[in-house]
């Protein structure tokens, strides 16, 4: 059976993981996948997820299955993390929230629940966008196309475009937006323009799919949710793919979560029900350790402070990290061509690089950054900020 295979060539990002792990350069130097680095190099373990670890290993009594929505009290933290304590939303009772394994858990539900609902449906993603979203979404059987979303020449978002764009889609489509921290451009729409932009869904009828990888790293996380907080209130339905990947640095665990919005209580538990349904056929449960070790932060003060205080020095890290970056930039290009970085937010930027330079940026430099230019900010160690700049200067000057 399997001689009818063809074999498949590694997506784009893993392949540059594995050119990057086949370097013996010295100081090679990976800006590619989307991982926070500390000032020296690491993906640290956070304080907070450790203490809550161990405290929950220490008086966890069973391996027994999770219910099929998982982890409840996680689920429960999930939904006022993202909608906020006193979302109107919530008062009214149409939200529902089931455990995923990692954001893309929640984004492929999302896009299966979709196609029970109305199959046929058409998803449209920004240009660009973070390459997995096609396969999670059109895996699921949905149509993707995309709008416009970002201007490369200017490092500006091309909203007029965007507009536009959706403003003719059929009723009943489906959006996909990025909570904050666009990725891969880094590039999020001003409070006014997502203003904007939820009248026009609420007026073409449109569905918004919101991704949120990145909640507390571009500018905290009440900020970053505020868009999805106007959406849940503006619109009748919505649904939410939220990650704990980056914000609890548990990338390996696979902890996320799916929320519905619908238009009422009612409707909230028929998608929750399958929700379950889809995931039982897919996966069964979601695994239990990240979304416990989430729960247990929750639910201890002391170490919700501290996972705070950890998130917003990793956010102040990425700031300070786009303004050092741009200032070394502006120093070797004795321009402003790379100006924008310092005002975007959230782990990447896209640095409008041609395809050759990011080769030679490679061959050269040993600095591996994606195929499309992004470059992982939060990745940056400060003593290579200058190497890159220099790197950047001599491949794109
Ligand atoms: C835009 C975006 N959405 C969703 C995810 C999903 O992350 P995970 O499945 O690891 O939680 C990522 C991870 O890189 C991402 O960048």
């Amino acid at each position: 059976m399997f001689e009818t295979l063809k074999a498949e060539p590694p997506e784009g990002l893993i392949a540059t993981m594995a050119a990057f792990a086949a370097d013996t350069h010295p100081e090679k130097l990976d800006l590619g996948v989307g991982v926070y680095r500390d000032a020296s190099g690491q993906t640290p373990v956070m304080a907070a997820v450790r203490a809550a670890e161990a405290a929950m290993l220490a008086r966890q009594s069973t391996k027994a299955y999770v219910g099929a929505g998982g982890n409840r009290p996680f689920a429960a933290f999930m939904e006022e993390l993202v909608l906020g304590a006193g979302h109107p939303a919530r008062a009214a009772g149409r939200v529902q929230v089931l455990q995923t394994p990692g954001g893309c858990g929640a984004l492929r539900l999302a896009a299966d629940l979709v196609v029970r609902a109305a199959r046929g449906t058409r998803a449209l993603v920004s240009d660009p966008t973070w390459p997995n979203h096609v396969p999670l979404i059109g895996g699921a059987g949905l149509a993707v196309d995309s709008y416009p979303y970002y201007d490369a020449a200017s490092g500006t978002i091309a909203f007029e475009a965007m507009l536009t764009t959706l403003d003719r889609l059929p009723a009943g489509s489906l959006v996909v937006l990025h909570g904050s921290c666009h990725n891969p451009t880094g590039a999020d729409l001003s409070r006014e323009q997502w203003r904007e932009l939820a009248a026009l869904l609420g007026r073409r009828g449109l569905v918004p799919l919101v991704d949120l990888a990145y909640q507390g790293l571009g500018e905290g996380p009440d900020a970053d949710a505020w868009a999805v907080r106007l959406l849940a209130e503006s619109l009748p339905e919505l649904l939410i793919g939220a990650s704990c990947s980056k914000s609890f640095g548990l990338y390996r665990e696979r902890v996320g979560a799916i929320i519905v919005v619908a238009a009422n209580a009612a409707a909230a538990q028929v998608c929750m029900g399958q929700l379950q349904m889809l995931a039982r056929r897919m996966y069964s449960f979601p695994p239990d350790h990240g979304a416990a070790i989430v729960a247990t932060v929750a639910g201890d003060p002391a170490l919700r402070a501290q996972w705070t205080a950890e998130l917003e020095a990793m956010r102040a890290r990425i700031a300070a990290q786009r303004e050092r970056l741009a200032a070394a930039l502006r120093r070797e290009f004795g321009s402003g061509r790379f100006d924008f970085i310092a005002g975007q937010r959230g782990m990447f930027s896209l640095l409008g690089l041609e395809a050759a330079a990011v080769a030679r940026l490679r061959a050269e430099h040993h600095v591996y950054i994606a195929a499309d230019s992004r470059v992982n900010i939060a990745g940056l160690p400060e003593p290579q900020v200058e190497r890159l700049a220099r790197a950047l200067r001599a491949v794109a000057g």
